[in-house]
């Protein structure tokens, strides 16, 4: 059966997809604009007070583990409330998905602009587990072929290197970059990971900012010198970097090429407070030429590819952005929460963000009974700061916290746990001596 008889009997035709992609980027233009949320108070970017009022988090708690499943400010809820309704309303006015042929490239546009590259190196995804498992799954590597990474990742890492050597033997070796955290060196982590490659590496996979101790990798040192092993090699046996970056996108002021890396892996759903369910994959070409398609994607390319019977070309962003229908809702309201971070300003969110980690960490290393295990060097940390509390396990501490100082912490779910904070920009200096002093009063 060929491919076009095929699309008959299913009822979408050539036709009519094409003038459905059409339609798409006009229907982009042609939908109401986000309604503000009539709730909402008036948004000032420049004071602080008003960016925390623009959340719904509860007033009663301080939100240092809000950066892990974000809430939504309240242009984001108003856009996501305003496609919800459209899509419950009349979900034929979006073709039946394929607005978001235009509204997805609308996603795609708002994150370039903010990640500073070419939208066509986008890909969206559902989470950064997404990303991490299309790109670990897709790596064109040969039996023998090496994938260095580290005791250092999240399970999300760890599962997706082990379910790609189960289907393909490919070998998969972790090195520590670090003992001590808190004393990690810049110079030790490079070195280290230097010493794990050998010429079969093809592949590091890292993880930017560590959520098992809040210890941030000098990203830029790594790709420098990863570059000059690669200087001597053909292009198919370079090294690529691979980078889990969900703890270290929109709190660390840097455009996402000049790190050096050549897949990016993030969520939108947890430091730039986006709508839940949202990330993406951003590739250099170099590195989406490395990698083969996992899940099809539903872009004009890939449909045209499939009813002319032949491969599909086009941007890897359109091919890499896993198809079938999604929680649309969420995935269009993706440019107002790059909005609201802009119009703060990533620089000031990044600075107001570092400012409170770095008070933290200086109050909780005046306490005797507490272990700072995220390193104090601005260089090797970011927004994560995780510490010990001498006679309670970090569930325990916790919950005392929650319980009898309203402070909303978390515990990292690793081998080893330790209580962690994330300041934001929905937490504030006071609450941060607030903290000091709920965990000076933990005994
Ligand atoms: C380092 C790291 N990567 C990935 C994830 C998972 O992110 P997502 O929920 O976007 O898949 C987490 C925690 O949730 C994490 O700590």
């Amino acid at each position: 059966m060929s491919a076009s008889t095929e699309t008959n009997q299913g009822g979408v035709g050539r036709r009519s997809l094409l003038r459905g992609a059409a339609l798409a980027a006009p229907a982009a233009a042609l939908l109401p604009a986000a309604t503000p949320a009539a709730a909402a108070p008036r948004f000032d970017p420049h004071n602080w007070r008003s960016v925390r009022d623009q959340f719904l988090l509860t007033r009663q708690h301080a939100h240092f583990s809000a950066f892990m499943l974000a809430s939504h400010p309240a242009p984001v809820r108003a856009a996501i409330a305003s496609f919800r309704e459209q899509l419950d309303s009349y979900p034929e006015q979006h073709q039946m998905g394929v607005a978001d042929i235009g509204l997805g490239a609308r996603s795609r546009a708002a994150l370039a602009g903010y990640i500073g590259a070419d939208p066509a190196e986008i890909a969206l995804t559902d989470s950064t587990t997404m990303g991490i498992g299309l790109v670990y799954a897709g790596l064109r590597l040969r039996p023998g072929d090496e994938v260095v990474t580290t005791t250092h990742d999240f399970y999300s890492t760890y599962e997706a290197l082990r379910l790609r050597r189960e289907s393909d033997g490919v070998v998969v070796r972790e090195v520590a970059l670090y003992t001590d955290p808190a004393a990690a060196r810049a110079d030790q982590i490079v070195s280290r990971l230097l010493a794990a490659v050998t010429a079969r590496t093809r592949v590091l996979a890292l993880t930017w900012v560590h959520s098992s101790t809040g210890v941030k990798l000098p990203i830029r040192r790594i790709a420098d010198a990863i570059a000059a092993v690669n200087a001597d090699r053909d292009a198919e046996d370079r090294i690529l970097i691979c980078l889990d970056a969900v703890h270290g996108f929109a709190v660390e002021d840097v455009d996402v090429p000049a790190l050096g890396v050549d897949f990016f892996m993030t969520a939108t759903h947890k430091w730039l407070f986006g709508p839940r369910g949202t990330g993406f994959v951003w590739g250099t070409p170099a590195a989406w030429a490395r990698l083969r398609t996992t899940i099809p994607s539903f872009s004009i390319p890939a449909f045209v590819g499939w009813l002319t019977g032949q491969p599909p070309v086009g941007a890897p962003g359109d091919l890499h952005s896993p198809g079938g229908y999604h929680s649309f809702e969420h995935r269009w309201a993706l440019p107002e929460a790059v909005a609201f971070h802009q119009a703060v300003g990533r620089d000031r969110i990044v600075a107001y963000t570092h400012a409170q980690a770095t008070q933290l960490k200086e109050g909780l290393a005046t306490l005797p009974h507490v272990r700072l295990v995220t390193p104090r060097a601005p260089e090797l940390s970011s927004g994560i700061v995780c510490c010990a509390i001498d006679g309670f396990g970090a569930e325990d501490a916790v919950t005392r916290l929650r319980e009898e100082h309203r402070i909303l912490a978390g515990t990292t779910p690793y081998r080893e746990s330790y209580v962690r904070f994330g300041p934001s920009l929905v937490t504030t200096p006071q609450e941060v001596a607030r903290v000091v002093r709920a965990v000076a009063a933990l005994r």
